[in-house]
C-alpha cells in the first residue's frame, strides 16, 4: 500500500494532522484497535484556552511556564497559547458541542496550576466529544482512509530517511508495508508502562519505541506525570477522577477527615499536580493508609450529577455514591511528558517523519504539564506538522539544541538463550509495570533507580531475543515498546541529578537553576 501521508494514531493528533494534510494528497490514518480507541476518548476535565474576558495568552503562557519548573520551552508555549483560542473555535466549526453558560457564551471551569477559569469541557467526558466530532470529519473528508486493527510495528528507513512502517494485521497475523511521502507518529503515551495508570490499554509507548530504535533523539522521559486522583477500588482499574472535581471545589482529606493539602501549598488542592501527588504520596506514606479521600459531598447533588455524569455513575456501579461519600482516590501514572523530540513543526531527528500529541516532546510542557494542556498541544502541532509535511517536506531534518543533560544508549542486545516456540509476554509485561511503580515513581532514590535500570537491562534483552524468534504479535510488540520506555525513562531520571516538577530524587532533593534550559536528550550510541 502506497499513500502520500500517513498518520499512525487516531487520536486528536492523528485526526488533526490527516484532516489538514488530505487537501494536499491522499492520507491513511494507521490505528491498531477501532478508531474510537484512544487516550483521547477518555480525557475529562477539558481543553485549555485564554478565552475569557479576564483571560489573556499572556497568563496562559505564564501559567504553563510555572507549572513547567523553568523547563519549558517559552517559544514552544507562546505557539500553543496563541493558537488556542483559534482551534477550539475550530473544533466547535467541525461540530463539538461544549458546556455554555445560560447567556451562550462558553462555559470555563478551573483545574490546578491555573490562574484563570479556561478549561473548555462538555461535562467529564470532553475527550469523548472531541474524538466523535474529528472522527465525523475525518469522515467526511475527501483522500482520508482510517485503517482499523492495523498495529505498526518498526519505521522503514532507507539511506536515513523515514519512507513508511512495517504493519501487523492484527486480526490475520499478516505483516506488510505501508509507504509514504510523510509518515506521522501520533501514538500516544506510555501510561502502561506503570502498574496504576489512568491510561487505557493502548498507551505502550509504540511510538516512542519505534522512533527510539530507528535512531531519532528522545528528550525528557524521566517527567512522567502521576495523576493526583484516580479511583481506589479493589474491583475497579485505576478511573480518573477529573482534577475538575477539585476545581468546582472538591476537598482532599485524610481517612481521619483531616484536610492536609493547606499544610503543603497555600494553592490548597489546586497546587499544580506534581504538589498535589507527591503530597497524598506523602500522606499515605505518613498514615499507613491504602488511600485519600476527594470529598465533593457539600456540593449540590443535581449539579454534581449534571457536572459530572460519567464519574458519577462510573463511581456508582462500584457503590459509591459521590453526592452523599468521599470518593476514595489515589494517584497513578497519567501522563508522558518527555517523547520523541521535535521542532515548532512537528519534526523529529529523521527525514519526513513526524511527531504529534502525546508522543512528542515539543517543549511545551517543560517538567510538568499544566493541566488540559496536552489536547491543545496535539491540536496545535499537529496542524503546523500537516502544514509543514504537506508544503516543506524536502527540508533537512532539524536538530535540538545542545544540551547539559545527554544520555548515549547503545542499541538492545538480545540475550544468547531464549525458548525457541513460546514466551510469556504477559509476565514480562507484568514485570515492567511492577518494576517501574516500585522505583521509578514519584519519589526516587538513586539506589532504587539503579535497581530498576539493571533489571530492565536483563528483562529488554530477553524481549529482543523472543521478538527476533518469534512471528510479531500485538503483545510481543507492546512488550518490546514498553521495555524500551522503561529504560528511557529510568536512565533519565538517573541522568538528571536535581529535582524538579515531576522528577522528584530524595538523594538531589533541590532545583539547580543551571539545569533550568537543560531538557535531557537520548541519542542512539
Ligand atoms: P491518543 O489519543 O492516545 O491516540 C493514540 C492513537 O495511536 C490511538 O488511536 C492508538 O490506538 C494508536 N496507536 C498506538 N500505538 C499504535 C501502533 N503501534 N500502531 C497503530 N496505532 C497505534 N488531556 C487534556 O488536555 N485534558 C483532559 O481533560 C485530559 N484528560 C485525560 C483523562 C484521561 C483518563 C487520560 C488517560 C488522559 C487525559 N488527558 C487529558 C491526556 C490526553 O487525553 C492525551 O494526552 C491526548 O488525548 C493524547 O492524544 P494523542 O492523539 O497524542 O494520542
Ligand atoms: C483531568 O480531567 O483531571 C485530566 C486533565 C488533564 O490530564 O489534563
Amino acid at each position: 500500500m502506497e499513500f502520500d501521508y500517513l498518520a499512525l494514531g487516531s487520536g486528536i493528533a492523528g485526526l488533526t494532522f490527516a484532516i489538514n494534510a488530505a487537501p494536499h494528497g491522499s492520507v491513511a490514518i494507521l490505528t491498531k484497535k477501532q478508531r474510537s480507541e484512544s487516550n483521547t476518548n477518555y480525557a475529562q476535565g477539558g481543553i485549555a484556552a485564554a478565552i475569557g474576558s479576564d483571560d489573556s495568552w499572556e497568563l496562559h503562557l505564564q501559567d504553563t511556564l510555572n507549572a513547567g519548573a523553568g523547563l519549558c520551552d517559552r517559544e514552544a508555549v507562546e505557539v500553543l497559547v496563541k493558537n488556542g483560542p483559534r482551534l477550539v473555535q475550530w473544533l466547535i466549526e467541525l461540530g463539538a458541542q461544549f458546556d455554555r453558560n445560560p447567556d451562550g457564551s462558553l462555559a470555563l471551569g478551573r483545574e490546578g496550576g491555573h490562574s484563570r477559569n479556561r478549561i473548555i469541557h462538555a461535562a467529564d467526558h470532553t475527550g469523548y466529544e472531541i474524538e466523535r466530532t474529528l472522527l465525523i470529519a475525518a469522515r467526511k473528508t475527501p483522500h482520508i482512509t482510517i485503517l482499523e486493527h492495523y498495529q505498526a510495528l518498526d519505521l522503514i528507513l532507507e539511506d536515513g530517511v523515514c519512507t513508511g512502517v512495517q504493519v501487523l494485521d492484527t486480526l490475520t497475523g499478516d505483516v506488510f508495508e505501508i509507504r509514504a511521502k510523510a509518515v506521522l507518529l501520533a501514538t500516544g503515551g506510555c501510561g502502561q508502562v506503570y502498574l496504576h495508570t489512568s491510561n487505557p490499554l493502548i498507551a505502550t509507548g509504540d511510538g516512542i519505541g519505534m522512533a527510539w530504535r530507528a535512531g531519532a533523539v528522545i528528550a525528557n522521559m524521566e517527567f512522567i506525570q502521576f495523576h493526583p486522583t484516580t479511583l481506589y477500588h479493589t474491583d475497579a482499574p485505576s478511573f480518573l477522577i477529573s482534577e475538575a472535581v477539585r476545581g468546582e471545589g472538591g476537598i482532599l482529606r485524610r481517612i481521619d477527615g483531616y484536610r492536609f493539602m493547606p499544610d503543603y501549598d497555600p494553592r490548597a488542592e489546586l497546587a499544580p499536580r506534581d504538589i498535589v501527588a507527591r503530597a497524598i504520596d506523602a500522606e499515605l506514606k505518613k498514615t499507613g493508609d491504602p488511600h485519600v479521600y476527594l470529598d465533593i459531598t457539600h456540593l449540590d447533588a443535581e449539579f454534581i450529577k449534571r457536572r459530572f455524569p460519567t464519574i458519577y455513575q462510573t463511581c456508582l456501579q462500584y457503590g459509591i455514591d459521590i453526592t452523599r461519600e468521599p470518593i476514595p482516590v489515589v494517584p497513578a501514572a497519567h501522563y508522558t511528558c518527555g517523547g520523541v523530540w521535535t521542532d515548532l513543526d512537528g519534526r523529529t531527528t529523521i527525514p519526513r517523519l513526524y511527531a504529534c500529541g502525546e508522543v512528542a516532546y515539543t517543549g511545551v510542557h517543560g517538567a510538568n504539564r499544566l493541566a488540559s494542556n496536552s489536547l491543545l498541544e496535539a491540536l496545535v502541532f499537529a496542524e503546523r506538522a500537516a502544514l509543514h509535511a504537506t508544503t516543506r517536506l524536502e527540508e533537512p531534518p532539524p536538530q535540538p539544541k545542545p544540551s547539559c543533560i545527554t544520555i548515549a544508549l547503545p542499541p538492545v542486545t538480545p540475550a544468547p538463550q531464549v525458548a525457541d516456540h513460546a514466551y510469556n509476554w504477559d509476565a514480562s509485561r507484568l514485570q515492567i509495570r511492577k518494576v517501574m511503580q516500585k522505583k521509578v515513581g514519584i519519589v526516587r532514590t538513586t539506589q532504587r533507580l539503579q535497581e530498576a535500570r539493571c533489571e530492565l537491562e536483563s528483562l529488554t534483552a530477553q524481549v529482543e531475543a523472543a521478538y527476533r524468534a518469534l512471528p510479531p504479535t500485538v503483545e510481543s510488540c507492546e512488550v518490546r515498546n514498553l521495555a524500551a520506555c522503561a529504560l528511557l525513562i529510568t536512565h533519565s531520571a538517573l541522568a538528571r541529578k536535581e529535582s524538579r516538577g515531576l522528577h522528584y530524587v530524595l538523594d538531589y532533593p533541590n532545583t539547580r537553576p543551571e539545569l533550568a534550559t537543560c531538557p535531557t536528550l537520548a541519542y542512539p550510541a
